[in-house]
């Protein structure tokens, strides 16, 4: 008896109705209406469980959990640091956070602490322990959920003493930390480590290295924060997985190396639905979707999506018809083992209220929302063997956070827009567009092994990079580099004798100047005369043209205009046993599209899908080994027909027909030992 499952519910705040028990008897009659077998708890609780410091009240949340147990429903609990209470900011002001400007926040809002403050440190530490010491081994908690989406940052003179003391760790001598900043400049050099700030446009932002090495250390400081919660939680005996939610595009902690700490990769993905194009929305839902897959390359989590419209975006859009099971069934394509929801039930007042949820005010089970919410239920109940399967990618594309810092602070070539993100997920969507599932990866993972990797816009290489670079071509990788590449170390010092720093050999170039051009200029990529198959006569490039001059490359197009018309823009350099390519500007998406088809066709790089893909069709498939589970998602607005392969049809059409937003899940046997 196979009891895989996928994991279904959401964040559910049962403190809000204790004195309504008729609403928590509902709840979990609708539950088990919907197919939830899931529910996070605890995440703002704080204050309801500590209500007045050191005395506890854990026998509602108790009454809670064992009830949902009672009903097959599990639960992932949270550790409540997220939001403190009111009497905690007032005895201990040290807990609240000081901003840039040195300005110290009132008690409010969420997620205002310090994360160095001792005094917050160990009253989470408290709490968490008597959490534990309650439910740590509770058959219903199935996870820990550390805090809620960590972010921001604080000035304090804690922070700042910290961080001082996380500089002295790395420089060790105050000249080592003025070299590595290059302080010198404009006479910023710094005597001793006590006279170091955090930025502050009142006083220093002109240090990238300073710029630089603050993030870094928000980062770390905020993932040990995490850690330390982690601790706790194991000394007293919490055993089950850890996971914390991350956030769409937040750049303010390094994911990568904050999932090192953690047992599962979860994320909040809250998408623009119905704003505009729905291709573009769900190619960029599925880039995160892949970054945070990426993050621990293993199955993660969606932790939150909103059933309905959300209240906080500008604009708060219904969810059509089919978008609901669409949008959970997009997560597990993309190897999430459970699609969850912000929220179970609205709240009555504050924040939030309008904010969709599972249950509605009005409470029945005839809502739209609740419909939704129960097909799509049934929809993840019929894909249970899927949970734990793996998704493998034959090709990566590298998104760096340390290289997003540096091109965030960097001054020119361009400072209204250098466009890393969108550069990234050009090659990805190319990539996505030829049926490949593809891995998401930092400058600091193991490169060996994919056929092909982008690399575009890798401004700051980190030490290590440029050797694993060559060594992946060398051993017969493609490698895909774009402008704007290995030009400054890990301080954001600029590379001296050539760029890209240590690879001009492997890619037979040299970079020479880089022209920034304005949100209105265009320049253009065409063929020469030797004509590339394949491609088109010309592709559109915009923003940033790199000029470079090849030694060994072999030139396969040229820039159209300016005074470098005729100058190469597309480079080939064979190395080693592999091949070293060079894009040299913004180009548009359909020379990406282009160009990725011909380079995996070339390479024989095949999706799992070998028929063309219908414009605004998602192909992604999960497998574990004896069988491929193949997922196909309409994304466009007009019906398509496929052709499906020989399998099982989980989900959806067995005839391959598909309406806008409708899915189908194919089982795959593999033929040949595997399948033994
Ligand atoms: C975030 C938070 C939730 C809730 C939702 C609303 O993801 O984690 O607590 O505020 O946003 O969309
Ligand atoms: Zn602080």
């Amino acid at each position: 008896m196979d009891n895989k499952y996928l994991m279904y519910g959401g964040d559910y705040n049962p403190e809000q109705w204790l004195h309504m028990p008729q609403i928590l008897e509902t709840d979990i009659k609708r539950f088990k209406e919907a197919k939830i077998n899931t529910v996070t708890i605890g995440i703002f609780s704080w204050s309801v469980l500590e209500p007045r410091e050191g005395e506890y009240h854990f026998e509602w949340m108790e009454e809670i959990i064992n009830k949902l147990y009672q009903n097959g429903i599990s639960v992932i609990l949270a550790t409540p640091s997220g939001a403190r209470p009111h009497w905690l900011a007032d005895k201990y002001p040290e807990v609240l956070r000081v901003n840039e400007l040195r300005q110290k926040y009132l008690f409010g809002i969420r997620h205002n602490h310090c994360m160095t403050s001792p005094i917050y440190r160990k009253k989470v530490r408290q709490i968490d322990t008597e959490l534990v010491k309650r439910f740590g081994n509770h058959p219903a908690v199935k996870m820990w959920h550390i805090s809620n989406e960590f972010s921001g940052e604080c000035h304090c003179e804690l922070c700042q003493d910290a961080f001082r003391m996380w500089l002295k760790k790395k420089y060790q001598t105050i000249g080592a930390l003025n070299d590595s900043w290059c302080t010198t400049f404009w006479s910023h050099t710094y005597d001793s480590f006590e006279q170091v700030e955090s930025p502050s446009p009142l006083g220093e932002s002109c240090i990238m290295g300073l710029t630089l090495d603050w993030k870094r250390f928000v980062s770390w400081q905020t993932i040990d924060f995490m850690e330390e919660e982690i601790r706790t939680i194991r000394e007293t005996g919490g055993m089950q997985p850890t996971t914390t939610n991350l956030m769409y595009h937040y750049g303010g902690i390094d994911y990568y190396r904050l999932a090192e700490k953690i047992d599962v990769a979860s994320w909040d993905n809250y998408p623009a639905w119905h704003k505009g194009n729905e291709i573009e929305t769900a190619l960029d839902t599925a880039f995160w979707h892949d970054v945070i897959r990426g993050l621990k390359r293993k199955p993660f989590l969606l932790m939150e999506s909103s059933p309905g419209a959300t209240n906080w975006q500008p604009i708060s859009k219904l969810k059509k018809p089919g978008m609901v099971a669409a949008a959970s069934l997009q997560s597990i394509a993309h190897g999430a083992d459970g699609a969850m929801y912000f929220q179970m039930r609205k709240s009555r007042g504050a924040e939030e209220k309008f904010h969709g949820a599972v249950l509605d005010h009005y409470d029945g089970n005839d809502t739209r929302t609740f419909r939704d919410v129960c097909e799509t239920g049934k929809i993840l109940e019929k894909l249970g063997e899927t949970a734990g399967l793996y998704t493998t990618a034959k090709v990566a594309v590298i998104y760096d956070w340390e290289n997003r810092w540096a091109l965030e602070g960097s001054r020119g070539p361009r400072n209204e827009g250098l466009h890393y993100e969108e550069s990234v997920e050009k090659s990805y969507r190319a990539l996505r567009r030829l049926g490949l599932n593809v891995d998401v990866i930092d400058q600091k993972c193991f490169l060996q092994g994919y056929q092909m990797i982008a690399a575009p816009m890798q401004y700051l290489f980190h030490e290590n990079f440029p050797g694993e670079i060559r060594r992946y071509i060398e051993n017969g990788g493609i490698f895909v580099m774009t402008y704007w590449s290995g030009v400054v170390d890990e301080n954001d010092r600029c590379f001296l004798g050539g760029t890209p720093y240590e690879l001009m050999d492997v890619f037979g170039l040299r970079s020479e100047e880089i022209d920034g051009l304005y949100d209105w200029e265009e320049n253009s990529i065409c063929q020469t005369e030797e004509k590339m198959a394949g491609m088109k006569e010309e592709y559109v490039c915009k923003y940033l043209c790199q000029l470079v001059k090849p030694t060994t490359a072999r030139t396969l197009m040229v820039y159209g205009k300016d005074f470098y018309a005729g100058s190469p823009v597309l480079l080939e350099n064979n190395y080693g046993r592999g091949k070293a390519y060079y894009v040299g500007a913004d180009a548009e998406q359909w020379f990406y599209n282009d160009f990725y088809r011909k380079l995996s066709k070339e390479a024989g790089i095949e999706g799992i899908w070998h028929d063309e893909i219908p414009e605004g069709v998602e192909i992604t498939s999960r497998s574990d080994g004896k069988a491929d589970y193949i997922f196909l998602q309409n994304f466009s607005p007009v019906p398509v027909q496929l052709c499906l392969p020989q399998g099982t049809v989980l989900i959806g059409n067995k005839e391959g027909k598909m309406g806008s937003l409708e899915s189908i899940v194919i089982k795959v046997e593999k033929g040949g030992k595997e399948a033994m």
